[in-house]
């Protein structure tokens, strides 16, 4: 007999396939990173920080949640800082969900919402994205009923790409003013898509962002939460004094101070690697979901025999599952080189 709660043994773990990979051996297009280095700055602030004997002190944040709050355009006291979104999007659920209420998480989805979801023993209603229609929008709002506790919302969604419009996202938000709202922007540098600036007028709003990806930093573990302040007093309450590790924190002020590094970084994957993978696709007849991020979920007809191609190549990607079970490769778009790399590759394939 587990000395846990029924639910926790006999749900699975959330195990991303993290076995093998190596960035020296591999281009990984496979988790939706940057595929480039930081920048020399932040490596040199971490190098510093440890030369300078601080790791045996507990993590003091300074004015790190200003910066942020400075570079969101918000308030610090609407600001969070979070071991990750995945923290944050843990918090919000926790604080937010008891057992047996319902939560609507529209999928094909991240992971970790449902993960969350089911460690509340939550019922988790999944209205469905589709290719030709995007987000699902009339049947979210349909799902919502008096026992709706959490409506997720990924601007954009992984892992199809799919953008959510800021005026859904409010109407979805008003009609279930009991509900969390958690609008996800994991991937706002490449859409420069928020609604942070509508957390005072919608109590239920709060967003989730992270350092993982344009940022380059999935490492050092860096997300926040952007909600109005009396959301943010409550998730802190819950949230422990030293969930973030202080290396996050130098690196990311060091980050901040040098966002060159990033928006040139973002200007070459949607302005050159998006249009020219999406031209190749195109030519080769391969079918891929509309996508505004910085991955472009592919469907050729035989996945798996063009993701072993790709991996003999050391290239990783990511399959993935549509609604009807039917698999596509989810692609991380990296510089024009690697982009060109995967092209080579992919023209090496026999599509059908
Ligand atoms: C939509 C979405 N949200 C959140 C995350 C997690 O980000 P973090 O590394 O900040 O926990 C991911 C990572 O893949 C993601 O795709």
């Amino acid at each position: 007999m587990s000395i846990f709660k029924s639910h926790i043994s006999q749900m699975g773990a959330y195990k991303p396939p993290l076995e093998g990979r190596d960035n020296h051996q591999h281009l990984l297009l496979d988790f939706n990173e940057r595929v480039l280095p930081v920048a020399p700055a932040v490596k040199q602030a971490l190098i510093d920080f440890i030369n300078d004997d601080q790791l045996q002190v507990y993590p003091a944040y300074g004015n790190i949640t200003q910066k942020i709050a400075d570079y969101c355009g918000v308030k610090s006291e609407q600001v969070m800082i979070t071991n990750g979104s995945d923290q944050g999007i843990d918090l919000i659920i926790r604080s937010a969900c008891q057992e047996g209420d319902e939560a609507i998480i529209p999928g094909p989805t991240f992971a970790m919402y449902h993960q969350c979801a089911k460690v509340e023993n939550l019922n988790i209603i999944e209205p469905t994205y589709s290719r030709e229609n995007g987000f699902p929008k009339q049947a979210v709002i349909d799902a919502i009923t008096n026992k709706t506790r959490l409506i997720v919302l990924a601007n954009p969604n992984n892992p199809c790409g799919t953008p959510v419009a800021r005026e859904t996202i409010l109407e979805i938000a008003k009609a279930a003013p009991q509900a969390a709202t958690l609008v996800d922007e994991c991937y706002f540098e490449y859409t420069r898509q928020t609604v942070c600036d509508a957390v005072e007028e919608y109590p239920n709003l709060l967003v989730t962002r992270t350092f993982s990806k344009t940022w380059g930093l999935p490492s050092v573990r860096l997300g926040y939460v952007i909600s109005r302040k009396e959301n943010i007093d409550a998730l802190l309450n819950v949230r422990g004094p030293y969930d973030v590790n202080q290396l996050a924190v130098v690196a990311i002020d060091a980050a901040l101070s040098n966002p060159e590094y990033t928006q040139e970084y973002v200007k070459e994957v949607i302005e050159v690697s998006k249009p020219m993978l999406e031209a190749f696709l195109d030519k080769k007849a391969i079918k891929y979901w509309p996508t505004v991020a910085n991955y472009i979920w592919v469907f050729p007809d035989n996945p798996d025999a063009m993701e072993k191609h790709i991996r003999a190549s050391g290239i990783l990607v990511r399959p993935k599952l549509d609604a009807n079970g039917r698999k596509g490769l989810r692609i991380t778009l990296g510089n024009k080189r690697q982009t060109l790399k995967l092209e080579q590759c992919l023209s090496s394939f026999e599509i059908n």
